[in-house]
């Protein structure tokens, strides 16, 4: 469809209904909403019963705004939960993971009976290692099996996990697993992209040598590159966990026990530790995989299309779907790892029925050409999901076109690291949908959308996206930091969660996610603060002071303009610029992870500021996205933008 066409089309607010050979055999029904909202809380206490509990709670909800127990006198085992239950149950040989990997052709297929006995060697191993109950386990891994089976060895043990994406640097490693203090790490010497092993312990060592606390690093072994080695400290995969026995008890541990730690960048420089508890964290999870799914354990094979380092893998690649014992797809590589068409190939081979991933990847798709999914039979394919941003409507009808044959639910579903699991989504076979739009809240969940006095808006207005009541899943908080947690999600809005995000409510009341509020930038899907990103460039001996904002791009939804200011000797007159902005662009990736890249790095001998000093970022990004340029009336020197606008012209610089 044309973009002016659907333009047109969308006037009229024209939606897709379900198809009612669909919603017959929904595993949601459309009375669930009503069920739910009777009484929310008793009805998150039916869906906990999803789980298998070793003592079953009788408490559901204990709420001291804004911290929240759920479940709190039951007793359970994630791991148990995970794989144990299916294998007692006679689903040994059902296939829990088709591992893909970045070559072509090479697989691994992994059973649940097998995924038993490999969390029990795991765990065995930690245990010898000296992991215990409470203590935090960093995991640093690429998209291979063993991160998943790490993942739940350590839960296993009533250990913490927090995995850090093997993307992220050496400082970032470090600073992580000094703030919540693990003193385990696991790693891989190596990951495969695209044919070419990169090395992975490298930034570990240089991220120890800042953590004298950590202990032990386990090591697997995945590629054949050469390691440096710490005696005593550094154990491999196949010597320490394949001796191990295979059979492993474990223990129960309190609903309320802290299960993992995941950080995301907020408005501030410092990442913050987002922690999880286990009941209400896997009944969450265990519910929205079932109902937003729709899956059929029987016959489905879902392919989460994500990380395990960022919470979308940690909540569908992990947790929901293996709660629910359905088989996955887990895929190694890139998009375009062996060709365009690399993903296609994969739904082909393994007969995918469930696709979920980012809108950045489906654009990305999108722009290499219709021909290669063409060239597949994609037909296996029943339902399509999209995560992580906010989801243009050309992108939505071309993924509906072009993948799902016109005949697949598409659920757009909005969630964060924080909620734990998916919050807002159609449902399928329930939910017309509509290209762009999340719709509605899942049953048992509360959001509205509040003005800036915190009051509803009407239909057809925007506004913020609340959230009205407690949720399982919600994150318990900041690790070490209550106090950050209140003020960041609690104060703007006084007994509401501030999830900071703007929001629509359409002529039909559906909500339009429109993307964040605050100073944090969506890159591909990845969070980043703009201070984040200005302290990696501060940072840089060269640079007397940046500003960074999120501009909008067509792939990546934002991508990061930085305007700098560098520190200037007499002797700087009429020097090439080029290498210092690429060396600056190499130091983020350096100091952050290369997905901090900025786009484009503007050199301007000074910024836009408020009287009070404040850099007033807001038309920073009407120049970055050449807009006209917003109020310039409370600027120390209006003139300053201008000149930087005529920058953006000449200077522009470092794309790729
Ligand atoms: C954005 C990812 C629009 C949003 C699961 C949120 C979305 C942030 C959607 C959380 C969506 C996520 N539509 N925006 N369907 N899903 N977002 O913590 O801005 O990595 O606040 O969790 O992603 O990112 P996070």
């Amino acid at each position: 469809m044309s973009e002016a066409k659907l333009e047109a089309w969308l006037d009229e607010t024209r939606s897709f209904a379900p198809s009612p050979e669909f919603a017959r055999q929904a595993n949601a029904q459309p009375s669930i909403y009503a069920e739910a909202s009777a009484d929310p809380v008793a009805w998150w206490r039916l869906q906990a019963d999803r789980l298998t509990w070793t003592t079953s709670p009788t408490q559901t909800l204990e709420w001291d705004l804004p911290f929240a127990k759920w479940f709190s006198d039951g007793t359970l085992n994630a791991s148990y939960n995970c794989v144990d239950r299916h294998v007692e149950a006679g689903r040994g040989d059902k296939v829990a993971y088709h591992w893909v990997g970045d070559a072509e052709g090479e697989t691994r297929t992994i059973t649940y009976a097998q995924l038993q006995k490999l969390v029990a060697q795991a765990a065995n191993a930690l245990s010898e290692l000296g992991v215990k109950t409470g203590d935090r386990v960093a995991v640093y891994m690429p998209m291979i099996p063993e991160a998943v089976v790490t993942m739940l060895a350590i839960v296993r043990l009533g250990a913490v996990h927090s995995v850090v994406f093997a993307g992220f640097s050496a400082d970032a490693l470090s600073s992580r697993i000094l703030d919540s203090d693990c003193q385990f790490v696991v790693t891989a010497d190596g990951a495969y992209r695209r044919g070419s092993a990169s090395p992975l312990k490298p930034a570990v060592d240089e991220a120890l040598e800042s953590c004298p606390n950590v202990k032990a690093v386990l090591v697997v072994k995945r590629t054949n590159g050469d390691v440096n080695w710490v005696e005593g400290r550094d154990h491999w995969w196949h010597e320490t966990v394949e001796r191990q026995n295979d059979v492993h008890t474990c223990e129960s541990f309190p609903a309320e026990h802290t299960m993992f730690i995941m950080y995301t960048s907020g408005t501030t420089a410092k990442p913050k530790g987002i922690f999880h508890t286990t009941g209400g964290y896997l009944t969450q999870c265990a519910t929205t995989y079932n109902y937003v799914f729709d899956i059929k354990p029987e016959s489905d094979v879902c392919w989460t299309a994500a990380d395990i380092g960022w919470i979308t893998g940690h909540s569908y690649i992990v947790y929901g779907p293996l709660i629910n014992g359905v088989t996955q797809v887990m895929y190694e590589g890139l998009p375009d790892s062996g060709g365009k068409d690399r993903w296609w190939k994969i739904i082909e081979q393994n007969k995918v029925s469930i696709l979920y991933t980012a809108p950045t990847t489906i654009r990305t798709l999108m722009k290499w050409g219709d021909q290669f999914p063409k060239d597949h039979d994609l037909t296996s394919l029943r339902l399509l999901g999209t995560v992580g941003e906010p989801i243009n409507p050309e992108a939505w009808m071309w993924y509906r076109e072009h993948i799902g044959s016109n005949r697949c639910p598409i659920v757009d579903t909005w969630w964060q690291t924080e909620t734990g699991a998916i919050m807002v989504s159609p449902l399928p076979g329930i939910t017309a949908t509509k290209p762009g739009a999340a719709m509605r809240p899942l049953p048992g969940i509360g959001v509205d959308v509040v003005d800036n006095n915190g009051d509803s808006v009407g239909n057809g207005e925007g506004g913020y996206l609340v959230i009205t009541h407690p949720w399982p899943s919600m994150t318990r908080g900041i690790y070490g930091d209550p106090e950050r947690f209140k003020e960041t999600y609690w104060s703007r809005f006084p007994g509401k969660y501030f999830a900071g995000d703007g929001a629509k409510r359409d002529e039909d009341g559906d909500l339009w996610l429109l993307g964040r509020i605050d100073d944090v930038m969506n890159i591909s899907g990845h969070r980043l603060s703009t201070t984040e990103v200005e302290h990696a460039l501060v940072g840089h001996p060269a640079v007397a002071e940046a500003a960074v904002v999120g501009a909008s791009d067509e792939t990546t939804g934002q991508a990061i303009v930085a305007f700098v200011t560098l520190k200037m000797s007499a002797d700087d007159a009429g020097k090439d610029y080029g290498p210092v902005i690429e060396e600056l662009r190499l130091h983020v990736a350096k100091v952050i992870s290369p997905i901090a890249k900025p786009r484009q790095i503007i050199l301007t001998p000074d910024l836009p500021k408020t009287r009070s000093g404040k850099i007033m970022r807001r038309l920073l990004r009407d120049v970055a996205e050449n807009r006209q340029l917003g109020d310039v009336t409370t600027l120390t020197d209006p003139t300053v933008v201008n000149m930087i606008a005529g920058l953006m012209e000449t200077n522009a610089s470092g794309e790729d």
